[in-house]
C-alpha cells in the first residue's frame, strides 16, 4: 500500500496544502470526503485578524468541531513552528489538537540553509509524538539538510516544494522538478511534492520523480467549495501561467495575477534596490492580508492573487471530488 495513504488513513495520497485564509470548514471537509487529506490553514474560516491568541485558538478550535461534523475521515490543523521556541498562538492550537482529538498536523516550519533553522522546535515534536498525532512537515524552505533533520526527529511525512507553488515561495529558487528527486534520494520517510500539481499528468510526473504523494494548492482554489472570491476563482480559470509577475517581498519571492497592487509591487522591485524593495513590498502586502484583501474579499485593486505556475492546467470550477478524481485517475488505475 502507498506509505503516505496508509500513514495519515487515507484513500488516496492527495494533501491538500494550507493557504491562508483560503481554507475552512466546508473546503477541508470536502477534501477528506474525498479521499485526501484537508488541513485547515492559519486563518481557516475567517474575514478578521485577531491579536489574541486565545480568540485565535477559539476560533480554530470552532473550525475543527465543524470539520468533525461535516466528516469522519482524517483531517489536520496547520500549526507554525520555529526549530525552538513556538509562539504562543501556536502553542495555544496545539492544546486544541490535542484536546480535539485532531489526527494529523502541517508543521509550517523554516527549514532553509542554515542549521540554526532546520527541523521543528523538539518540544512540540515530542508532544504530537506522545499523542499519536501525524506529521507533515513542509518548510518555507525545503533542503537536503532540513529533511533529513526532520526525518531524524521522527516526523511522518515531508514536503519537498518547488519554485513552482503558489504563496510565500522558496528563496532556494530549485524548481518542483529538480527538487523533487533531491529531497526523495536524501531521506527515508515518504515525501510528497508541492508545486505546479493541477492535473493527473502532473500528479503522474510528481510519482515518478519519487514523490509518494501530492500536495496540492492552487488547483483548489476553483472549487466550488473553497472560499476564495467567485471573481479571483474566475480570474484563475481565464488564466495562464503567462499572466503571473514574480516580484521580491519579504522573505524572498511572491508571484501574483495582475491586480492593481500587484503592479506596483512589481514596479518596486523593478526600481529599488534588492533590501528596499523587499522591505517597501513586505509592508505594501501588509503580511498575508493583501491576500485576504485580493483572494477572499475579491478587492483586485487592492489585494493580490497568488497562484502557482499550475493554474494553466484549470479549465473550470469544479466540486472538489471532482478535481481529487481527475487528478489521483491514473494513481487509482495503477493501485487497482
Ligand atoms: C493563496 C495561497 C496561500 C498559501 N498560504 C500558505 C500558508 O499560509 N502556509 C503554508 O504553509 N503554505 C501556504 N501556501 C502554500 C501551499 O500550502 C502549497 O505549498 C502550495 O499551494 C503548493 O503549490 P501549488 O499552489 O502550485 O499547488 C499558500 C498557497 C497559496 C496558493
Amino acid at each position: 500500500m502507498n506509505r503516505v495513504a496508509s500513514i495519515l488513513g487515507i484513500k488516496y495520497p492527495f494533501v491538500q496544502g494550507a493557504m491562508s485564509w483560503l481554507t475552512d470548514a466546508k473546503f477541508v471537509a470536502a477534501v477528506s470526503n474525498a479521499g485526501g487529506l484537508g488541513i485547515l490553514g492559519p486563518n481557516a474560516g475567517q474575514h478578521t485578524v485577531t491579536a489574541s491568541a486565545d480568540e485565535t485558538a477559539k476560533r480554530m478550535r470552532d473550525q475543527v468541531k465543524q470539520v468533525q461534523q461535516l466528516t469522519d475521515k482524517p483531517f489536520a490543523v496547520t500549526l507554525i513552528v520555529a526549530a525552538s521556541d513556538t509562539s504562543i498562538f501556536t502553542q495555544k492550537i496545539l492544546d486544541v489538537v490535542i484536546e480535539e482529538h485532531v489526527p494529523a498536523v502541517l508543521l509550517n516550519s523554516l527549514g532553509g540553509v542554515n542549521s540554526a533553522t532546520y527541523g521543528v522546535d523538539p518540544e512540540i515534536m515530542a508532544t504530537l509524538k506522545k499523542h499519536g498525532i501525524k506529521t507533515v512537515v513542509r518548510s518555507l524552505q525545503p533542503s537536503i539538510a532540513d529533511a533529513q533533520a526532520v526525518e531524524a526527529q521522527g516526523a511522518d511525512v515531508y514536503v519537498a516544494t518547488g519554485f513552482d507553488e503558489g504563496g510565500t515561495m522558496p528563496g532556494g529558487e530549485i524548481g518542483s522538478f529538480a527538487i523533487m528527486p533531491m529531497i526523495a534520494d536524501a531521506v527515508k520517510i515518504p515525501v510528497l511534492l508541492a508545486g505546479g500539481i493541477a492535473d493527473a499528468r502532473t500528479v503522474n510526473a510528481a510519482f515518478a520523480l519519487g514523490a509518494e504523494g501530492v500536495y496540492v494548492g492552487s488547483r483548489l482554489i476553483p472549487t466550488v467549495e473553497n472560499p476564495a472570491a467567485e471573481n479571483v476563482k474566475q480570474l484563475i480559470v481565464d488564466s495562464t501561467a503567462e499572466d503571473l509577475r514574480l516580484f521580491r517581498t519579504t522573505p524572498d519571492y511572491y508571484r501574483s495575477l495582475p491586480t492593481k497592487l500587484r503592479d506596483e509591487l512589481v514596479a518596486n522591485d523593478n526600481k529599488l534596490p534588492l533590501l528596499e524593495a523587499k522591505q517597501t513590498n513586505g509592508k505594501l502586502m501588509g503580511g498575508t492580508s493583501g491576500m485576504r484583501i485580493g483572494m477572499l474579499d475579491g478587492d483586485l485593486e487592492h489585494g493580490y492573487v497568488s497562484v502557482g505556475t499550475g493554474i494553466s492546467m484549470v479549465h473550470s470550477i469544479q466540486p472538489v471530488q471532482t478535481v481529487v478524481e481527475e487528478m489521483m485517475q491514473d494513481y487509482k488505475t495503477s493501485a487497482e
